[in-house]
């Protein structure tokens, strides 16, 4: 991960490759946002006008670099757009500021030290806008390289090595905290995102239940995994039915942090670790199977938050479970119309074995009831639907608590993650009937997003405030990178899951 230091060396004296500045629209015109001054003067005054004569507008995203020419200790300046210049009294707010370090050090990769004023965009260099461009430059810079040889290396540069944030006051405490903070949180996503771009061959239920052994006991969590014999006995037909089709047998992992009060009911997070969806019987094409390693990116999720909760000592006491299983087509595989016994009795009749996700999730879902919590909320890239619903970049946020709901969409919201609220319509409850059994596993095709939560809900006891993240549209970029997010695995909603906690520890 790119190495975050805070500095108070100027623009012009910090030892750098690359400066990064930044620049807004104002009307119709480019302006040069604070922080860049000294630079200017050593440029007698010429920086803007340079900078329009190079291309610069000052769009969201847009990244222009410049030689100094001997103005600065660094030999290039890069200017990275920050959108629209806030009004009188009004400030660059923290995304659009996160978003920029993002672009600039995305843009700067294969360079090794960078510096950037962007923290004194506002003018005061607010701890909150230091964490944003610490945030920014450490997701940002990231590159997923492991599986390349030399061959195609050169083709695409490592991470920015270090980035300096020039402030006032290198050893202001707030500002300090906030690096720390940034640091944390970078960390956990862009460990999110290794598992998520992971290869399925590489990570199959055991490896990951391995990685939360290894990634949380090493913080002081507890960490106890299920396999598969003792998750038949447990009676877990869902996530042993899903794994049947599979040579490498499904896993169920219980991560316990307790940094509240001894005893205070706990928050558990439920994520869904599908290491690889085919469709198992019921089998996708091959164009919808291509990424489907990512699967898992709800597991991986609340693997990497509950060890930024505890790397941060958070006072709460939160348990997290990994529904692990791998969803292949076999002889051994369930069939359409085979019927399930989940874990607490319920029986459910799979009709399609590509709504596997929900099948693995109610037992995590029933296990973690059992243990009397404060609240449930799981994560899962859970359908196609909420792609078609919300698109890639906004994930659905469903619950049967509105202040719950309203919790997680605000945390979202001050993370710079979008979310969106979601209703639960009663009325598509009895497409999930079987005529086989307590349930089927397929509902309605419309609003089949919704369909998914409400077959979760059933497994949900009513006294238990439950909220359920479906993250198939933003937790893999299949599209182009932009701003701070890479292609492929994207560690949505780490930010969001850390930031709730947090706001719930208090
Ligand atoms: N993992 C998929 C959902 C998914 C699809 C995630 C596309 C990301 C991108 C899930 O297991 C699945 O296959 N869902 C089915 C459910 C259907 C059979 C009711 C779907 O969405 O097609
Ligand atoms: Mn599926
Ligand atoms: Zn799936």
């Amino acid at each position: 991960m790119t190495r975050l230091s805070l500095t108070t060396m100027s623009m012009t004296e910090v030892a750098a490759d690359a400066l990064i500045i930044g620049v807004a629209r104002r009307g119709r015109s480019m302006v040069v946002a604070p922080g860049a001054e000294r630079l200017d003067r050593a440029l007698k005054k010429r920086l803007e006008d340079a900078l329009k004569a190079v291309g610069a507008t000052g769009k969201a995203g847009e990244v222009i670099r410049m030689a100094t020419l001997g103005a600065a200790k660094a030999p290039a300046v890069v200017a990275v757009g920050l959108g629209a210049a806030p009004g009188r009294g009004e400030r660059y707010d923290h995304e659009a500021i996160r978003r920029a370090a993002g672009a600039a050090v995305r843009e700067l990769a294969g360079t090794r030290r960078v510096a950037t004023s962007l923290a004194a965009v506002n003018g005061d260099s607010d701890p909150e806008d230091v964490r944003a461009v610490a945030e920014g430059l450490a997701i940002g810079g990231y590159a997923f390289r492991k599986y390349r040889s030399g061959a195609s290396t050169a083709d695409h540069r490592a991470a920015v090595a270090s980035a300096a944030i020039v402030v006032p006051d290198a050893r202001d405490t707030a500002a300090k905290a906030a690096v720390d903070r940034a640091t944390v949180i970078a960390d956990a996503v862009t460990t999110c995102r290794d598992l998520v771009n992971t290869p399925a061959a590489d990570l199959h239920p055991a490896d990951l239940a391995a990685a939360a052994e290894q990634l949380c006991t090493e913080v002081g969590c507890t960490v106890e995994v299920s396999d598969e014999k003792s998750l038949a006995e447990g009676g877990h037909g869902g996530i042993v039915g899903v794994g049947k089709g599979a040579a490498n047998p499904p896993r169920l992992v219980r991560i316990g942090y307790t940094g509240g009060a001894a005893g205070a009911p706990a928050i558990h997070l439920v994520g869904k670790g599908i290491t690889f969806d085919s469709g198992g019987l019921s089998i996708k094409p091959a164009a919808a199977m291509e990424w489907m390693k990512a699967d898992m990116g709800g597991a991986a999720a609340v693997l990497t938050s509950i060890r930024a909760v505890a790397q941060l000592k958070l006072p709460v006491n939160v348990v997290g479970w990994l529904a692990c299983a791998e969803n292949m087509p076999s002889g051994s595989a369930i069939r359409p119309s085979d019927v399930l016994t989940m874990r607490g009795g319920k029986t459910v009749e799979v009709m399609n074995t590509d709504a596997e996700g929900r099948l693995v999730m109610a037992d995590a879902i029933v296990r973690a009831s059992e243990e009397k919590p404060a609240a449930i909320v799981d994560i899962a890239t859970l359908t196609g639907a909420a792609l078609v619903a919300l698109g890639s970049r906004v994930y659905g946020v469903m619950s049967n608590d509105d202040e719950l709901r309203d919790e997680i969409v605000e945390a979202a919201e001050r993370s710079g993650e979008r979310s969106w609220p979601m209703p639960l319509p009663e009325e598509l409850r009895d497409s999930l009937d079987s005529q086989t059994a307590d349930l089927s596993n397929i509902g309605d095709r419309y609003g089949g997003m919704l369909v998914a939560a409400i077959f979760l809900k059933e497994f949900v006891p009513d006294s238990v405030p439950w909220a359920h993240l479906d993250v198939a549209g933003p937790a893999w970029n299949e599209g182009d990178e932009h701003d701070y997010t890479p292609k492929g695995g994207t560690g949505v909603p780490v930010r969001t899951l850390v930031e709730w906690l947090a706001a719930r520890a208090g």
